[in-house]
């Protein structure tokens, strides 16, 4: 079992523990003191998981569960509005817990109406995708809105993450490669060896422990920076590497054909063009394409619409375009460029990929 605490200066400490099998121990690690729980997870996690964990704690009384449909168009308002309602038919009160049960969408979503529901009540996450490492930590919750994703959100930080590495076995090939686009841009962020055997990572023969010792790493590196900087006013901007192109391509394909984390390593490989980092470049590139990231879509966009996008997401300031750059592996820096310079730098880079 892996432990490690979180500490918010002046505003919380929590623990995320990591362990293969940790839903069957969940009684251990959940305390005794809420008044009842709702469990949100989405359909597919639901089928898979939601009756070992209802079995684990069905000795607390008032338990209820949520199901919730899969796909990110449910991060949105009529969701949320839809499980307030359901929190209120419950009778769910100041002493109530929401356990969001899932990947990052359901950890977004249950989080958000935890931060709002009654000015705010607890939560738990129990995070189901690799790509959960990273939402489940850092205590950042939100809904999407049809003009950009996140647009409506919250800081409330979990009483406690629990991830069971186990459930990743189950996850498609296709969710696997989402949540490495957050372990590549943990690597980048801080590591060149770890970026190094991320790029022997075969993502079709991913073995458990590996994936075990990525996200230990990630949600290390990521507590790391949360803890220096909850509201995002230095060092957490970092975390934003790839995601400026990677909100505008997902913005512009209405959240449908590629996940979050496939549009991320597409624009940290731009966001390592911007930065002159041909190197690594061309190595993230040929892993990219070798497990399956979807590049090509980048061909079909407009790069004025992309832009666009840019201007607007919520990074932002003054319609100033703020990027993530990287100086070398483990140094990264803001720095703001030009339109003419990323209009002319996108079409460049949907050229080369569509070749
Ligand atoms: N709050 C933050 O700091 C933060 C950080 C990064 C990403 N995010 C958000 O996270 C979301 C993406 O997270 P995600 O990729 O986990 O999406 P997701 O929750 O939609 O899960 C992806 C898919 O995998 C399925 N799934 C999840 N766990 C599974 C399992 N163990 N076995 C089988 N199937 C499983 C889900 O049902 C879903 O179909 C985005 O909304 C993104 O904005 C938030
Ligand atoms: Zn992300």
């Amino acid at each position: 079992m892996e432990r490690l605490q979180v500490n918010i200066p002046g505003t919380t400490a929590y623990d995320v523990m990591i362990a293969d099998g940790l839903r069957r121990e969940l009684n251990e690690y959940i305390a005794d003191s809420y008044s009842s729980i709702l469990i949100i997870a989405d359909r597919h996690v639901a089928d898979l998981y939601m009756d070992d964990i209802t079995n684990v704690l069905k000795t607390r009384g008032n338990i209820f569960c949520k199901v919730i449909p899969p796909g990110e168009g449910t991060k949105s308002m009529e969701w949320y509005d839809r499980l307030l309602d359901y929190c209120i038919s419950c009778n769910l009160d100041r002493k109530s817990l929401i356990i969001a049960l899932g990947g990052g969408m359901t950890g977004d979503l249950a989080g958000f109406v935890a931060a709002t529901y009654l000015r705010g009540i607890s939560y738990i996450q129990i995070p189901t995708s690799i790509l959960a490492h990273d939402s489940s930590v850092g205590g950042k919750v939100a809904i999407n809105h049809k003009a950009g994703k996140n647009l409506i959100g919250a800081f409330h930080h979990p009483d406690k993450v629990l991830f069971d590495t186990e459930m990743i076995d189950s996850l498609p090939l296709k969710e696997k490669r989402s949540g490495y686009g957050e372990v590549v841009k943990h690597a980048l962020l801080s590591d060149k060896s770890w970026f190094d055997e991320i790029m022997e990572r075969e993502l079709k023969e991913l073995e458990n422990h590996k994936a075990a010792r990525d996200l230990i790493r990630g949600v290390r590196l990521k507590a790391s920076i949360v803890e220096q900087d909850e509201k995002e006013a230095g060092v957490r901007k970092y975390l934003n590497l790839g995601h400026t192109l990677a909100h505008a391509i997902e913005t512009e394909l209405d959240y449908g054909s590629v996940t979050h984390g496939e549009a991320v390593v597409i624009g940290i490989i731009f966001a390592l063009s911007l930065s002159g980092m041909e190197e690594e470049r061309n190595r993230l590139l040929v892993w990219a394409d070798n497990n399956g990231y979807p590049l090509e879509v980048v061909g079909e966009l407009d790069e004025r619409k992309l832009l666009e996008h840019m201007k607007r997401d919520k990074k932002a300031e003054r319609g100033k375009i703020n990027y993530v750059l990287l100086q070398a592996v483990g140094s990264p820096y803001v720095s703001h460029v030009e339109e003419d310079e990323l209009l002319h730098a996108l079409k460049q880079f949907k050229n080369e990929v569509i070749e």
